[in-house]
């Protein structure tokens, strides 16, 4: 009888970006999403989502929209201040973990695009290395902005481009290319990882993605680099 790995090849989206492709993709690596992303970052991770959570500071009282919240590994972190966070997500893979970890918390499935929230819900919301994963960046940025109070804050997770020289090259040329095989003994689905390689040398710069969010109608955009820019948090009023 075939076993599954000799029926269903291993699942990795395209920079086309198709979201059928990224929710299968998702669902293909969410049972060690977490593990894999502590040992390929050693650790890193962990900092940088500490420093969203100071950036957005949460108040109890007020809504929070964690959006690509995957396992909802910041979700919680949100919440432990007594703010209502919502984390919403494309891929059921991912929301059938999350809700397996954090039964406490409310997943929603949705789709960045068309998010199922009325107009001017949240007080802020945040998206931590999703972004990179919607094929219109613009338009997922307008469309959080629609949900999003006036005056209410967006906050950015996203690898970015970093500055010193020797270490945009180190990690260009040594380290984004070792991803795949570092996720393949975290036990995940290395193809999976070759997406995110790629995705990453293809994504825009500090610059650009803060122009890019004044372009989808984003205000007081600013930036500050985490690890020396191997991860930008940037943040912005609607
Ligand atoms: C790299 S994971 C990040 C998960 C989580 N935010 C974290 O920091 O661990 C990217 C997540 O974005 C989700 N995603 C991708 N495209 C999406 C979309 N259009 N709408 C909602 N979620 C999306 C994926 O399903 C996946 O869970």
């Amino acid at each position: 009888m075939p076993n599954s790995s000799q029926t269903s090849p291993p699942r990795r989206a395209t920079l086309g970006k198709r979201s059928a492709d990224i929710a299968s993709m998702f669902d293909g690596v969410a049972a060690g999403y977490d593990l894999t992303n502590t040992v390929m970052t050693a650790g890193m991770d962990k900092g940088w989502r500490r420093a969203v959570v100071e950036t957005v500071d949460p108040q109890p009282g007020q809504v929070v929209l964690d959006l690509a919240a995957g396992t909802g590994v910041s979700s919680v972190e949100l919440a432990a201040s007594g703010a209502t966070v919502v984390p919403c997500d494309l891929s059921v893979g991912m929301l059938t973990v999350g809700r397996q970890r954090h039964p406490q918390l409310g997943f929603t499935a949705g789709d960045a695009m068309r998010l199922p929230f009325g107009d001017k819900t949240f007080d802020a919301v945040t998206i931590l290395f999703g972004l990179r994963n919607i094929a219109d960046t613009v338009g997922a940025l307008r469309e959080i902005r629609r949900v999003t109070k006036p005056r209410g804050r967006l906050v950015i997770a996203e690898f970015s481009t970093p500055k010193p020289w020797l270490v945009r090259t180190a990690y260009h040329k040594v380290v984004l290319p070792m991803l795949p095989q570092i996720a393949r003994l975290a036990a995940s689905n290395g193809v999976a990882y070759d997406y995110l390689a790629e995705s990453i040398k293809a994504w825009p710069d500090q610059l650009r993605l803060a122009e890019l969010m004044i372009e989808a109608g984003w205000n007081v955009v600013e930036w500050q680099n985490l690890s020396r820019g191997i991860v930008a948090l940037h943040r912005a009023r609607a």
